[in-house]
């Protein structure tokens, strides 16, 4: 599945995900333009990492969460921008040798394996940075306050109570066996996080009070945990070629997943039943929602 018309008759996904890509390798190709001294090498590794792959979830959820509220696209993207940074950032260095060891990424070479390891840490903590020179820029939002709002709470979704501490939780484990409770806490960190940023910064950006985030803050927690599901469904029966990385490494590396304690017809029914759960919670919201109702099906139907 890919984009077909969605079951709740919501805005075909396919012409919005293309749309988000093509703005996204647009941006990136701007703002990483080679300098013409010996830093070029940097530049070319994180152009290599960041224009034209992935399918850009994590941009097209800030937009179709900006669109809930009309806010301008040119904002919305610029928030893309910044957590496709972030997020590439953490895969850069999830594949290094001192973490999972990956030599393919979006259907080409790691940085690493492509240019040198010292290479993909700088170009991985050059993206990290990048989010946050983006976020603070005036571009993205004219209020001050949201934008320091917008770059705290990524800080949040990305530092050791987010997607960093969940990376360390994944190492751990490696050589504990855990329950599905702490396997939960371990993918809401590891993932969730930065999921559930691209959601609160579409309300950020529109001055939504947090007590009127609940809706949106389930959908994206339940989103999070289906779309890591996911991941790991497709590590143990996905296809390489097709997911574009090297698939069979969660059992191999001895990992508890969702899989791995529930089997894989539980796993599916569970991130199902979360997917569910995630387009009730947005029953506040009419047709202007549809984008966010359709992503939740890709998140579960996806076979990449
Ligand atoms: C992969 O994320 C890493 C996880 C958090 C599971 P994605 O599946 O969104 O990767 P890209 O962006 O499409 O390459
Ligand atoms: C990595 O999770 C998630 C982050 C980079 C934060 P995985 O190690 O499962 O991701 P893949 O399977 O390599 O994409
Ligand atoms: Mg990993
Ligand atoms: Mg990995
Ligand atoms: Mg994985």
């Amino acid at each position: 599945m890919g984009g077909g018309e969605p079951e709740d008759g919501g805005i075909s996904l396919q012409p919005a995900i293309e749309r988000v890509s093509r703005d996204i390798d647009a941006q990136f190709s701007h703002l990483l333009a080679i300098p013409d001294d010996s830093r070029a090498r940097l530049f070319e590794a994180m152009r290599h990492a960041v224009i034209g792959g992935g399918k850009r979830l994590r941009p097209l959820l800030v937009q179709a969460t900006c669109d809930l509220f009309n806010i301008d696209p040119a904002a919305a993207l610029r928030v893309g921008v910044a957590i496709e940074c972030i997020h590439v950032y953490s895969l850069i260095h999830d594949d290094l040798p001192c973490m999972d060891d990956d030599d393919i990424r979006r259907g080409k070479p790691t940085v690493h394996r492509q240019f040198d390891e010292a290479t993909a840490v700088l170009a991985g903590d050059s993206l990290h940075a990048l989010a946050f020179e983006v976020l603070g820029s005036e571009q993205t939002h004219r209020d001050p306050f949201v934008r320091a709002e917008l770059m705290v709470e990524l800080a949040r979704a990305a530092g050791p109570s987010g997607m960093a501490g969940g990376q360390m939780m994944d190492l751990e484990a490696e050589a504990a066996s855990l329950d599905l409770a702490t396997v939960t806490r371990l993918q809401q960190l590891k993932t969730g996080a930065l999921i559930s940023f691209c959601l609160e910064a579409g309300a950020i950006m529109a001055h939504v009070p947090p007590e009127s985030r609940t809706g949106l803050r389930g959908y994206a927690r339940d989103i999070g945990l289906a779309f890591q599901i996911a991941d790991d469904l497709l590590d143990v029966e996905g296809d390489e070629l097709r997911a574009g990385k090297a698939l069979h490494k969660d059992a191999r590396a001895g990992k508890e997943t969702f899989v791995s304690l529930l089997g894989v017809q539980r796993a599916r029914e569970q991130a199902k039943m979360l997917i569910q759960q995630a387009k009730d919670h947005l029953h506040i919201y009419g047709a202007e929602a549809n984008l966010l109702r359709s992503i939740a099906d890709y998140v579960i139907g996806r076979d990449r």
